[in-house]
Parts: structure tokens; sequence; C-alpha cells
């Protein structure tokens, strides 16, 4: 072992503390001094481990006692087997080019595309801001629907690009014939159409005969990004991934990501699947900038299909149930194919939220103009039981008022 080796355990402490001391060559004369000197400063240590931030403390305290449904998170973070492969990979933390377990190779053999069809983004998050970047350049329009992942729309509004946003259906579908029309009507100035499928924030997918429409009835050099973040969710039979229109050459970009199924959010991995001149093109504009053990743990997550099914189980279970909890109190919800789902509380969610967040439950924010939607998402047991009693609690203390006002 080398000795600037740092192993996992010298990071975690408890048992072998002592043969992690003798690893970071700290003898106990010098662990007693270091100690003196972090607590002048007011840290505290863990034995043989990183320090912990005093003035931090009441965030970190504050943070973990939250109820996490806001931001469509997998409650129960990366499976065991990515673990270990990320603590495997922190021996190459601090090198530039090091082995990544052939990262991109194993996306494209596991998506049925050849490597040059993969262009890797810290987040999937990256890949939607290279899009940005690659096409809207030129006073370039984007195409889409509202709501959406706003982040595609608040990219093109700083890098000084427009929208052309359509409004959903009154069942919250995507309107493919109008963003036909949109795109046809100023196809000189559309960059690209944006299509999240399924859509973030209603949950509702578009058909693959709806893609299929799309796609034959634009001119076939204005490129279409398809955001599937959430397509491991979905069970809905019309449904249909777009990785075929990428193999037949057509102008998609496909994006998917990590952070969902794979519970990897704060390890930033993402990518895009695309013919390989389009990847060539916006390769310039992406920072290449994934870190080793996000590539070591996206490559074991893969594979951990058990895991996955674990977690579409439990996913599935939770969203029906809360569904079917909300719509015995008098709340109906749009049905939904993803790890979040939006429940009509008839009235502004804004302080519905404040009021959720005040009970410790983190709960989505606004998407207008659906501003009476509270979008929740799926959480472990115990935060849905949280959420289930703060919203009976929230939502009967509104109602007896509205009654008595
Ligand atoms: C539809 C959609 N696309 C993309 C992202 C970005 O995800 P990430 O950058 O973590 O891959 C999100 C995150 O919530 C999302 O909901």
């Amino acid at each position: 072992m080398s000795k600037n080796h740092v192993s996992r355990r010298a990071f975690v402490g408890g048992a072998t503390a002592a043969a992690a001391l003798g690893t970071l060559g700290l003898t106990p004369d010098i662990l007693a001094a270091k100690e003196r000197r972090a607590a002048e400063r007011g840290i505290r240590l863990i034995p043989g481990g990183a320090p912990m931030l005093r003035p931090w403390q009441s965030q970190v305290d504050a943070y973990d006692a939250l109820a996490h449904l806001s931001s469509n998170e997998n409650p129960f973070g990366p499976p065991e087997k990515a673990i270990d492969a990320m603590t495997y990979a922190f021996k190459y933390s601090m090198r530039y080019g090091y082995p990544d377990n052939n990262v991109q190779q194993r996306i494209a053999d596991g998506h049925g595309v050849p490597r040059d069809h993969i262009l890797m983004g810290a987040g999937s998050g990256e890949i939607l801001n290279v899009m940005g970047l690659t096409w809207l350049a030129h006073d370039k329009k984007v195409v889409g629907v509202e709501p959406s992942y706003g982040s595609v729309y608040s990219h093109a509004s700083g890098i000084d690009a427009e929208t052309i946003l359509l409004p959903l259906e009154a069942d919250y579908r995507q309107n493919v014939e109008r963003m036909v029309e949109a795109t046809n009507r100023n196809a000189r100035d559309v960059g690209f159409v944006y299509v999240c499928n399924p859509n973030n924030p209603t949950g509702v997918t578009m058909t693959a005969d709806e893609i299929a429409y799309l796609l034959d009835n634009i001119p076939e050099d204005i490129p279409v990004l398809i955001d599937e973040a959430y397509h491991h969710f979905v069970e809905d039979p019309a449904y249909e991934e777009s990785i075929k229109y990428v193999r037949e050459g057509r102008k998609v970009v496909v994006a998917r990501t990590f952070s969902k199924i794979y519970g990897m959010a704060a390890m930033r991995i993402g990518f895009a699947i695309a013919p390989p001149d389009m990847i060539q093109e916006m390769r310039p504009y992406s920072t290449g900038s994934v870190n080793a053990l996000a590539r070591w743990g996206a490559v074991a997550a893969m594979d951990d299909t058990a895991s996955s099914d674990r977690m579409l189980a439990h996913n599935r279970k939770w969203r029906e149930q809360t569904i079917a909890d909300l719509a015995s109190l008098g709340y109906e919800s749009i049905p939904s194919q993803t790890n979040f789902f939006m429940v009509n509380l008839r009235q502004p969610v804004a302080p519905i939220r404040r009021a959720f967040r005040e009970r410790g439950v983190a709960v989505g924010r606004d998407f207008p103009p659906m501003l009476d939607h509270l979008r929740v998402s799926i959480g472990n047991e115990e935060e849905m039981g949280r959420f289930m009693n703060a919203f009976e609690d929230i939502l009967q203390t509104s109602l007896m008022s509205t009654q008595s006002g």
C-alpha cells in the first residue's frame, strides 16, 4: 500500500482507528496536538476520522431531521455495491487520469449503442445546459411546455435565448400537435425542442405514438431533447424510451441520470445518448468533469438490478397508497408514472408548503401556473407517514378556518 493511501476506515474511524492512525502516520502525540489545535478552533474530531465543524452542526441536524419530499430523490441512496465501488475509487482521488471502470462503454453497452454515442455529464443537468450552449446561440429559441423541468428554460434565459412555452392540456398532457405547430411556425428560429418524458412536475408521460408524431412532423434538422430522467419508473405500456431514434440517426438527444433510480444525486453523474455528430457538436461545451467516485459507483449501480427493483416496488406501493389516502380525505392527485405526484389542494400551495416545513416536512416548490397543486416526492416509509400526518393536520386546520371564516 502506498504511503499516501488513505483507506475508507481512516475516514470513518471506529474499531480500526488505531490501524488507520498508523496508516496516516499519526502517533498519539501528534493526534493529541491535533486535537488541541482543533479544540482551540471550535472543531471536534471524530476519533481517527474527519473533523466535524461545530458551526455547521445545527444546519446538519436541521437538514437531517427533515422529511425530504421536495426534490424527487431516492430515499435509500445508492445500492450497497455502488457504495463499495465508490469507497474503492477513493484511492484515485488525487488523480486526473485513472481507470474509471469503463463507465462510458458500460453505459453504451447497457443501452445498445456504440461508445461514441455517449456524452457524460456532471448530472443530466449538465447535459441540459450543454444543449442550450450548443443549439441556442445566435438568438435561437427552445420550444417546450409549462410547467416542465424549468432548468432548461432558465438556462436559456440566462444565455439570452428565448423560450416558446405551451400550456398543458386540461388532463395535464403535453399537446404534441401544438408543439409541432409552434415548432414549424418558428422553424427558422428554433434551436431545439424540449420534451420531458415523463414530465416533471406532473409525472405524466408522452406516448410512443406522440413522440413519433412529433419527430415525423417537424423539420428533421431541428434537434429534439428528450429528458428521460424518470424513465425507469414508467409502467404505462403506451410509453417507450426514445433511444431507438438515436440508433436511427435522427436528430434526437436522450438525457438520462443516475440521480433518481440509482440514488446518486449528490455524486453528479448523468449522460446524453445521441448520434456521434451531435455528440461532437456538444462536447466543446461540456466540462468532462465527472468525478472518479461517481464513475465507479455508476457502473456498480447499473449492475445491481435487484436494488433498482426494490426501489421500484417501494415507490409504486407508497405512491399509490398515499394517493389513495389523499383521495379518502377528498383531495385528487394526478396519476403519476414517476417517483413523485401532484395533489390538487384547490388553494395556493405556498402557505401550505410553509406549514409543512414548520412540521419538518419539505415538499415541492411552486410550479406556475399550477399554483394549487403540491408536488410530493416518494420518500421512505417514515417520511410518508410524517407527510400524511402533517397533511391531515394542516388541511384539516385550513378547512376548519375556511369554514369558520
Ligand atoms: C426532469 C429532470 N431532468 C433533469 C434533472 C437533473 O438531474 P441531475 O442533474 O441530478 O441528473 C432533474 C432533476 O430533478 C429532472 O427532474
